[in-house]
């Protein structure tokens, strides 16, 4: 895999609207795409842009009043600033409108005219402005447009065709001998059942007295070219066209990203338009599903748009990232709600990963000086965390072969999950009070820099920002690369600092329960004999952990000086763990024990709250843990 040559396109977009959360999506997943196959050592071309001729536009700028080719400058330009915002990572974006794309259009139809692949022909039939194509009556429901829903207008007119029907059996044949030509397998399955049918040829022009926005045909200048037929080509004139350095070196390897949507202009049109023009096909079609809201439809022309603008603001890219692209199965749609992507931002992001980068290098600073120590002599002392960081990098590499994004990112977190365990298990707070244990904590410790140096370096595609904080703190600055694993690369030596908050948590704003609880300070009245009954202490808090399937409760490990304890706590919706490691705090040490969520808990923390919030009590001078609070 490393070494290879990888070109990767997404759909250009229309600029008949402002992007949003579908676009967002698409160009996020390519992105992460292409991060991924530059971290493994490929050369990488990476392609978005602005599909901007045709009635859509057209009609959309005479809506707003202005030309079309000011109207789509300046939509082109927020996809563009859209994308320097998201940290999207494309090393070209091409214009329909520009002169190196007309030039390249206008050679391929001169070349497929000259090789009669191009005939003018009359064609009536049933039109959708907006989808800006013919719909056979098969197609039609109720009368109507089945995308839009909007009546069709029947437009009767002289147009030039392309014989695409000399290709069918052609493709068929392609696509069943590739079977990974068109992936997921269904969208494989969904063109090949529509080849079975007879295919018609393709109308490839539309008369200037009807559309003037579009790419003049070269011998017909009557005509402009259907819109399809200029947005595909995007793809090779982009890398300059055959004969070019850049088409030859990144066309062999072509792959490209799109929505179901757009399945069959891609799968059908694109093969046999390349196949007439002697031009090799693309290695793979990568198809993904559909976001929905509230279960219906989200695109631009139902309306219900989201702005992945304001997501990604309110949020942080990467909280937005990592969402997307752990939520929707590459293939299938999926449900967007803001309530799921908090849920995950504060489950996965803040308390899984941040919660290990906290605590992992808090540990490091606190138990080895910020200092990574030497690696561990015995096999037995270095324990099975590198297995499975091995275990995981497979998988990712599998994942990543197949767009299968939330399977990589499962894997991923499958690994957090294995090194927050290894924490509890291993204790490295109780073994750094024995001094006949220092190996057995600096394996630990070891391990625990490799983890956080391999995820800085795995997760870089993902959550890019994350992972650079991260990497920064373990003084690791360049671009990250994956060779071989990672499992071992930093040096004994090499110097840790705290990660702080990489992920801040969102608080929920509902009033907590404890707010319905009667105020203390109507209840009954209580002896000094009572009061000290209650053995109140400061514990120092070591490591804290979600408890799974549990939204209120948080697992502490705190000290008490003499003995450590295990205390569960109901304040998971006020903190990330990562914001109560070290923190001194205030236990009732002689409380019965209590088993909650199978934990048992042998304590309780002071908290004061209010509807407005929670605060654990700390102190506000420096005292040892286990000292009597009264
Ligand atoms: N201009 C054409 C594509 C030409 S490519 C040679 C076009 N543009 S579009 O602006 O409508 O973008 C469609 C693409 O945007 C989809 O294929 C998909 O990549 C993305 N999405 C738009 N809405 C979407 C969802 N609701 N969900 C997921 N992605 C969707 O079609």
């Amino acid at each position: 895999m490393t070494g290879g040559t990888f070109y990767l396109t997404t759909p250009i977009y229309y600029v008949n609207a402002t992007p949003h959360l579908g676009h967002a999506y698409t160009t996020i997943v390519g992105d992460a795409m292409v991060r991924w196959r530059r971290l493994v050592g490929d050369r990488v071309w990476f392609l978005t842009g602005t599909d901007e001729h045709g009635d859509k536009i057209a009609q959309a700028a005479a809506a707003a009043g202005i030309a079309p080719d000011a109207y789509a400058d300046r939509i082109s330009a927020a996809f563009r600033e859209t994308w320097a915002r998201l940290g999207i990572t494309h090393d070209d974006f091409i214009r329909t409108t520009e002169p190196r794309h007309a030039a390249v259009v206008q050679k391929i139809l001169q070349a497929l005219w000259d090789a009669g692949d191009i005939y003018l022909g009359k064609y009536g039939g049933q039109y959708c402005y907006g989808c800006e194509r013919f719909y056979t009556e098969k197609e039609i429901v109720d009368g109507k447009c089945p995308d839009h829903q909007t009546p069709l207008t029947y437009i009767e007119e002289e147009n030039y065709f392309f014989k695409m029907s000399r290709y069918q059996s052609w493709l068929l044949e392609t696509i069943e001998q590739q079977p990974g030509l068109i992936r997921p397998e269904r969208y494989r399955n969904e063109i090949l059942g529509f080849l079975r049918e007879p295919l018609q040829d393709l109308s490839i022009s539309r008369p200037r007295t009807r559309l003037e926005w579009g790419i003049p045909l070269p011998f017909d200048d009557k005509y402009v070219t259907y819109v399809w037929f200029d947005a595909l080509i995007n793809y090779v004139s982009a890398l300059g066209g055959p004969g070019e350095v850049q088409f030859d070196t990144f066309w062999p390897h072509v792959q490209h990203l799109i929505g179901k949507d757009i399945l069959k202009p891609h799968a059908v049109y694109w093969p046999c338009m390349l196949k007439a023009a002697g031009l090799p096909i693309f290695t793979r079609l990568n198809v993904h599903g559909y976001w929905r809201i509230g279960g219906g439809k989200m695109s631009k022309s139902v309306g219900n748009v989201v702005e992945a603008l304001a997501l990604t603001e309110k949020y942080g890219n990467d909280a937005f990232r990592y969402f997307v692209m752990r939520e929707m199965v590459f293939g299938l749609d999926a449900d967007f709600s803001e309530e799921a992507f908090v849920g995950r931002l504060n489950a996965d992001l803040a308390n899984d990963l941040g919660n290990l980068a906290a605590r992992a290098s808090t540990l490091l600073v606190s138990f080895a000086g910020g200092v990574v120590p030497a690696a561990p002599a015995s096999a037995e002392l270095a324990g099975d965390l590198a297995a499975a960081f091995g275990t995981m990098l497979q998988d990712v590499h599998a994942a990543m072969d197949e767009f299968a994004f939330q399977r990589a990112l499962a894997a991923i977190w499958e690994f957090v999950g294995a090194v927050n365990r290894y924490v509890d298990a291993s204790q490295p707070w109780a073994l750094a009070k024995r001094p006949a244990e220092r190996a057995r904590l600096e394996a630990v410790l070891y391990n625990l820099a490799q983890a956080l140096h391999g995820l800085g370096i795995v997760l870089a595609p993902f959550v890019p920002d994350a992972a650079g904080k991260i990497r920064s703190a373990l003084g690791e600055t360049g671009e990250p690369r994956l060779t071989g694993t990672p499992w071992g690369e930093l040096l004994g030596g090499a110097r840790v600092e705290k990660i702080a908050a990489l992920f801040p948590r969102v608080e929920d704003r509902k009033p907590s329960a404890a707010a319905a609880l009667p105020a203390a300070t109507g209840g009954a009245r209580i002896t000094i004999d009572e009061f000290a009954r209650i053995d109140l202490r400061v514990a120092q808090v070591l490591a804290v952990e979600a408890v799974p399937k549990s939204k209120k409760l948080l697992k502490l490990r705190v000290s008490l000086g003499t003995e450590e304890r295990t205390v569960l706590a109901g304040i998971a919706e006020h903190y990330a763990p990562a914001d109560l490691v070290g923190k001194k705090v205030v236990v009732v040490a002689n409380l019965q024990p209590a088993r909650l969520m199978g934990i048992e808990s042998q304590g309780m923390v002071l908290a004061g709250s209010t509807e407005a919030g929670l605060g654990v009590l700390t102190l506000d001078r420096d005292l040892p843990p286990g000292a009597k609070v009264k």
